[in-house]
């Protein structure tokens, strides 16, 4: 640790506060030292900007960005020491962190330093957060005291890499937004936004050299449907500059061997058949991938690299390799060849042939590559490169025994495509994964990793495979709209200041509920920033058993956000009874109630799930069926287990009864693996008082493909009743 103050708890610090700064105090990430004196600073029209060398537009960026909500347009000036009533950026070199800061504010004015103009932005970010939440307005906001708490931050990161992924192949992002997406990262000081411009269903990025690429291959549908897009070379140096000055570097990602249907769309003759294909308006995953055997596809990789390195300055290129099947490989003569040329056993080892390849290319831009976690795992790779764990955790330690760096993005706690929880209401996502809640992602424990500067940091992803349906992304109902950006970012807020938090301090001094404290602030500052967010629920605080039903205590997780409710089972909006006080309820099961923000932002409702504890043996939860949806005769019930089949493996499928005098013939269960059936288990028994268990045996899983079952089931009229199904991996 290299900070100059000996390092305090914050709370013992924060005990010299004053009412009015410790309400201000709310900045997330957590800053590492945090000194808080009981006096203020004002800004005001007359306060001045000073920048020391080097640091203009830094200068004139902070100039900006108070601009729009105070109205004033500070005067800024290079100089080379602080003067009274004054905000003066300057670079130390003392600093050892290249994104470290100290702040200072006395009565006097604000002093910003840093190692490198990352810090300073950095310490622009933190000095923002200290001011009221106006702040971020986009519309001035008259009679605000822009007033400051005296304090002393001294600020690192504990990761180096603390990134975003965008998927902006399955559903293309405007230049606008990708800006816009910078702002939502650099507010929170994240510094790597990962565009992930090659896909199947589209080819993003312009190419003066091969023009195919985009003209066909970044558009899919037909008619009305058409959607797509791409970004010129322009768009990219705009967004690599906007990035720049916020911190942040952006690593475009070419996905090879697979993923990369809309190049073979566009030249056919990249891929082992050659044949014409479309791109897809749906979610799959294309067998046709790169030839690795044609000398055309080195030399279209040799030049697609270098016509990226041209244009993308970042020291990393992500050549993504996730997910590939060499079915083609396997009987392409071309390919073939190259595996008896090189004396490889397997198709799969192509793989590594061909990232060594790439690897070299990049090398000549003085590039390293970063890929997903499968390029170290198909064979050798010659040099070092950075390896994105993606499936769980277990690609960990093998990619740093091998010398490799790692970028921690594991689809468990950093995937936000997931929706953050199951409750009914929750906006339609991605399903193949449980729910990842914020305290999820807060929690997630890299104590073990911390010290290793082979981890770089940690990662979010924001994948848009599971929502391509036609031209827009799926409909926020909750807010009665179908932007479909907004909806990434919905999805993004605030599980993104998690995130941050994640990669900013080290596990010991993380706590949950801390940080949901600030995080409450937060929400109003994203209002004024235009960003949008999931509310969060009502918390219930307590539920105590009464005569006749239950008392049931709510607390609001937005200081500010009023609770609405209902008794009945119905969906509670913002015209139904305000909570103010407990509330009794007949039945916990008609209990409903949101967090309102406005009549038009508010959040599903919390309600209190019927409880499966003791059936926990058998797995987890998947359905409960009620008798009202069963029929006299033969019924095919249908379950969505997405998420519950989670790898090759059997698994249990468990029938319980939930009711008395229940008689039901079940017959076959069959698993569907999208519409194609990928297992099956033939039943014929009777489920009436005791759980039936059958196992069924799942191949070839995909990740990202949703999973059902049917189970056939037939009733008489008199013997109708609920139960339960739960699903259990085995091994
Ligand atoms: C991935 O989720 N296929 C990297
Ligand atoms: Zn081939």
């Amino acid at each position: 640790m290299r900070f100059k103050t000996m390092i305090l708890p914050i709370a013992l610090l924060m005990s010299t506060t004053n009412i009015f700064a410790k309400e201000n105090i709310q900045v997330i990430p957590k800053p590492r030292v945090m000194e808080v004196t009981s006096s203020e600073f004002t800004v005001t029209h007359k306060t001045k900007i000073i920048y020391n060398e080097g640091l203009k537009e830094q200068g004139a960026l902070l100039q900006d960005l108070l601009t729009n909500a105070t109205l004033y347009e500070l005067p800024i000036s290079k100089g080379y020491k602080a003067s009274k009533n004054s905000v003066f950026i300057s670079l130390d070199d003392s600093i050892t962190d290249n994104e470290g800061y100290v702040l200072d504010v006395t009565e006097n004015g604000v002093s910003i330093s840093g190692k490198t103009s990352s810090g300073i932005f950095y310490g622009i970010q933190t000095l923002l957060q200290l001011m009221p939440v106006q702040v971020y307005s986009k519309t001035p906001c008259r009679d605000i005291e822009w007033t400051i708490p005296t304090i002393h931050i001294e600020d690192e990161p504990l990761f180096a890499w603390r990134g975003m992924m965008l998927d902006v192949s399955r559903y293309f992002m405007t230049k606008e937004y990708v800006l816009q997406y910078i702002d939502m990262m650099a507010m929170y000081k994240l510094n790597s936004l990962h565009l992930h411009l090659v896909d199947d269903s589209g080819w993003r990025l312009e190419s003066k050299k091969y023009p195919k690429l985009t003209s066909i291959g970044s558009f899919r549908g037909e008619g009305e449907n058409r959607s797509g897009g791409y970004y010129t070379h322009e768009d990219i140096k705009e967004m690599v500059a906007y990035g720049a000055l916020r911190g942040v570097t952006i690593i475009p990602e070419l996905e090879f061997p697979a993923h990369v249907l809309s190049g073979v769309v566009a030249y056919p003759w990249l891929s082992c058949r050659g044949e014409q294909l479309k791109v897809p308006d749906y979610h799959y995953i294309s067998k046709d991938i790169l030839c690795v055997g044609k000398a055309t596809t080195i030399q279209f990789l040799e030049d697609i690299i270098a016509e990226t390195c041209e244009i993308f300055p970042s020291k990393y290129i992500h050549v993504g390799g996730d997910e590939a099947v060499y079915e083609y490989w396997d009987d392409c003569p071309h390919c073939k060849k190259v595996k008896e040329d090189n004396g490889l056993k397997k198709s799969a080892e192509l793989q590594s042939y061909l990232t060594n390849i790439v690897a070299d290319m990049a090398a000549k831009h003085k590039r390293t590559i970063v890929g997903w976690e499968e390029i170290l795992q198909r064979g050798k790779i010659n040099e070092p490169t950075v390896s994105m764990i993606w499936k769980g955790m277990g690609g960990t330690q093998e990619a740093l025994d091998l010398g490799h760096k790692v970028v921690l993005t594991p689809a468990t706690h950093l995937y936000f495509d997931f929706p953050e929880s199951n409750l009914p209401g929750e906006i339609k996502a991605a399903g193949w994964m449980p729910p990842i809640s914020v305290e999820k992602c807060y929690n997630f424990n890299l104590s073990k990793y911390e010290q290793n500067k082979n981890v770089l940091g940690v990662h979010g992803c924001l994948w848009t495979d599971q929502f391509i349906h036609g031209k827009s992304l799926q409909e926020i109902d909750l807010l009665n709209e179908n932007r479909s950006e907004n909806y990434v970012t919905y999805l993004t807020m605030p599980r993104l200041l998690a995130l941050s938090e994640l990669g900013w301090i080290p596990h010991k001094d993380k706590n949950f509920e801390e940080f949901e404290d600030r995080l409450a602030t937060h929400y109003k500052r994203m209002d004024y920033a235009g960003f949008n967010y999931r509310v969060p629920t009502p918390e219930i605080v307590s539920t105590t058993k009464v005569d006749g039903g239950y008392m049931i205590e709510l607390k609001s997780p937005i200081e500010y956000a009023t609770m609405h409710y209902t008794v009945d089972g119905s969906k509670p909006t913002p015209y139904d009874p305000i909570y103010t006080d407990k509330v009794k309820v007949a039945q916990l099961a008609d209990f409903r109630a949101i967090t309102t923000i406005t009549k038009t932002n508010h959040s599903v409702p919390t309600f209190f799930f019927d409880d499966y504890k003791k059936y926990k043996s058998f797995g987890q939860f998947a359905k409960k069926i009620s008798y009202k949806e069963l029929k006299e005769g033969d019924n095919i019930i249908e379950i969505n287990l997405t998420g519950k089949i989670s790898d090759d493996a059997n698994y249990e499928i468990t029938l319980i009864p939930l009711t008395d005098k229940l008689s039901v013939t079940i017959g076959d269960i069959d698993i569907f693996k999208r519409n194609d059936k990928s297992g099956s288990a033939s039943y014929d028994t009777t489920l009436s008082s005791s759980p039936i268990t059958k196992s069924v045996s799942i191949s070839e899983w995909q990740a990202g493909t949703p999973y059902s079952a049917k189970i056939e089931a037939k009733v008489s009229a008199e013997n109708r009743g609920n139960f339960a199904v739960f699903v259990k991996k085995i091994d």
